[in-house]
């Protein structure tokens, strides 16, 4: 996948993975990062899917309808990428905070639906539910940040709730903050996630 890795000045820190949002590429998050946790490793990852010529990390077949067969498919292939990133560039797959906005953040949110701690927490920029009806792993040790907008205009208060409420049951522990910037990532969100993640040891 195409991808960039830069490596941080302090090794103790978890490496940060960042999912960009539908016409993106894996360089747009990296001043998130940088903000998020300054000397941090960073792995930023371009969605292997093209939706008229914007990448993405997973097929949709209308806004907000999502191909659950390619969904599935790319979350696995995300995961085979994840681990032969961490042999190649020697980070510690078992020490690694996700970073999504939006698609990148759906996709985030489908990495724990099905791999459980792959993530031992997760920034979540205006995520919905990536699908239903899955028995969820246990998400025991997983911390999730929910950045999500009262009018947001793609994505309902409900299902961010249902979201929210999704994680908490298969036990993760999830901090919301609700903004009123629509779909936009504000700087407010980038602040909250900041400090929240500094409180994650
Ligand atoms: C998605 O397709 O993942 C969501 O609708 C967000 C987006 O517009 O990318």
């Amino acid at each position: 996948m195409i991808h960039i890795f830069r490596k941080g000045s302090d090794e103790s820190m978890p490496t940060l993975v960042l999912f960009h949002g539908t016409g993106g590429n894996e360089h747009d998050l990296l001043p998130l990062a940088g903000l998020l946790a300054p000397g941090a490793s960073v792995l930023g990852i371009r969605g292997n899917v093209l939706e008229n010529g914007m990448p993405r990390y997973f097929r949709r077949l209308a806004e907000g309808i999502f191909d659950e067969e390619d969904l599935i498919f790319r979350t696995h292939e995300l995961k085979q990428f994840l681990d032969k990133a961490a042999a190649e560039y020697g980070f510690d797959s078992g020490n690694l905070v996700a970073v999504g906005y939006s698609n990148g953040a759906n996709i985030a949110g489908s990495l724990l639906f099905h791999y459980g701690g792959i993530f031992r927490s997760a920034v979540l920029l205006h995520p919905m539910v990536p699908l239903r009806g899955l028995n969820l792993p246990s998400l025991k040790d997983v911390a999730v940040f929910i950045g999500a907008g009262t009018n947001d205009p793609i994505i309902r208060r409900e299902e961010t709730e249902e979201l929210e409420s999704l994680l908490r049951e298969a036990g993760a522990e999830v901090t919301m903050l609700w903004g009123n910037q629509g779909h936009r990532l504000s700087s407010a969100e980038a602040e909250a996630a900041r400090d929240w993640l500094k409180q994650q040891s």
